[in-house]
């Protein structure tokens, strides 16, 4: 899990910095809060301490502060420091290395990236001195998100307003997967078996039931299994995409099909990632088309065999790693399958929401082991890919 510390300070955008705490838990992060005293005057501690689940950070000489959680180790904790809204007086003590406060100390202190989101008047910005003390803070390696022009709480227009909570966690995502390192090469020697797409379970000659996998997931794992060293076979449902260069592709259509090539060549293979929205029940087949005689027809549906469960059943199993699409509950459901069906690792992802999930470019992914869980945040499905292979290296390393 990325550990987030957002430095507050005051300014009338400290109230968006209460909606960035909730974009930044929704993303996976574990996030604390730092707020300068002028921060204290817009906007309670309290709002940041329900939002991020932590205790909020204000004194810099605090002995019982000093005792759980000093200043030097909130520094070391941080993957990252955004401090959003950034005042002019904040920028300025920044950029001349002022440590008076928390805040400024712990700038002092981090050695991980920073970021900081300017909010001020606009003749502010445009001043000279803050212009010079924010080339300054880019030479100390700052990122600078922001300022957006906009209508300003002084009633004024122009260049200062703070960038959105959303635009402000989109950039620190994308630094954070930066700092992923992916594993060249550390599958070298593994044969990875990975199922992708739909299956379609014929109704009768026209028709058939499936869902929306696109296919892109699974893709995308077979990808970075190739990119990490390992040979892939690739079992998949209809879709749209040109497999991987390099991939033993094995074209299926319905989930008894992607059964018998899955479980035919499951031993040969060390790893096995299970994808695929297999169709949890198929329908008896017609040979003739379904004609519509009533108000309503009633489809008689069986179940389909677990291709996930039977790989985990052979004695000489894969390290075997099952995907669990959920709408609500994603851990105990998740954690749930892990268990009954005795997989190494689950990968769970929400569907049915705006981003993410089925058929979407983009994609995060909570992952559970027996004894431990990882949050992967939410990026395109390559890069995530990589990120659940590096996780799978890692957890085959520590077996
Ligand atoms: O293909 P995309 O558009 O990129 O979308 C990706 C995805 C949302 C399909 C993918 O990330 C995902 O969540 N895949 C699993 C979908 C699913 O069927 O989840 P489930 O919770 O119903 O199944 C749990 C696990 O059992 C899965 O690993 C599934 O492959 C497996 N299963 C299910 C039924 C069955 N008969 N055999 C199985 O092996």
């Amino acid at each position: 899990m990325k550990h987030i510390l957002l430095g507050v300070s005051g300014g009338i955008a400290a109230y968006k910095a209460a909606e960035l705490v909730r974009l930044l838990r929704k993303q996976g992060a574990e996030v604390r809060v730092v707020m300068t005293q002028s921060a204290l005057e817009f906007i309670s501690s309290l709002t940041f301490q329900a939002l991020s689940g932590n205790p909020v950070h204000t004194e810099l000489l605090d002995t019982e502060a000093e005792n759980a959680m000093g200043h030097i180790s909130l520094a070391r904790w941080a993957d990252v420091l955004i401090i959003a809204p950034a005042t002019a007086n904040t920028l300025a003590k920044l950029s001349c290395g002022l440590a008076d406060d928390l805040l400024s100390t712990l700038y002092l202190a981090a050695t991980c990236p920073v970021y900081v989101a300017p909010a001020m008047n606009q003749a502010m910005w445009s001043k000279v001195v803050t212009q010079e003390n924010i080339a300054r803070l880019i030479r100390q390696g700052v990122h600078i998100i922001g300022p957006e022009i906009g209508d300003q709480a002084c009633g004024e227009t122009g260049l200062g307003r703070m960038s959105e909570p959303m635009t402000i966690c989109n950039q620190l995502v994308l630094a954070l997967q930066d700092q992923v390192t992916f594993s060249e090469l550390g599958l070298q020697g593994h044969r990875v078996l990975i199922s992708a797409g739909p299956t379609r379970e014929p109704l009768d000659p026209v028709r058939y039931l499936t869902n929306r996998s696109s296919g892109k997931m699974g893709y995308a794992i077979a990808a970075a299994a190739i990119k990490a060293g390992a040979d892939v076979t690739l079992v998949s449902g209809p879709v749209e995409l040109t497999a991987p260069a390099n991939v033993n592709l094995i074209n299926v259509t319905t989930a008894e099909q992607m059964y018998q090539a899955v479980m035919s060549s499951a031993l040969e293979h060390t790893i096995y990632i299970g994808t695929a929205a297999v169709a949890d029940y198929s329908p008896i087949v017609s040979d003739k088309k379904i004609k519509k005689d009533g108000n309503s027809l009633t489809l008689i549906l069986q179940k389909t065999k677990d291709i996930l469960a039977a790989v985990s059943a052979l004695e000489q199993r894969p390290f075997t790693v099952g995907f669990a699409a959920e709408t609500h509950d994603l851990e105990r459901y998740a954690r749930d399958k892990l268990t009954q069906k005795k997989l190494d690792m689950i990968a769970a992802n929400w569907v049915g929401q705006e981003q993410g999930g089925f058929d979407s470019e983009q994609n995060a992914l909570q992952v559970f082991w027996d004894k431990g869980d990882k949050a992967l945040l939410m990026t395109d499905k390559g890069q995530l890919a990589e990120q659940l292979i590096d996780l799978i290296i890692e957890r085959i390393k520590a077996r």
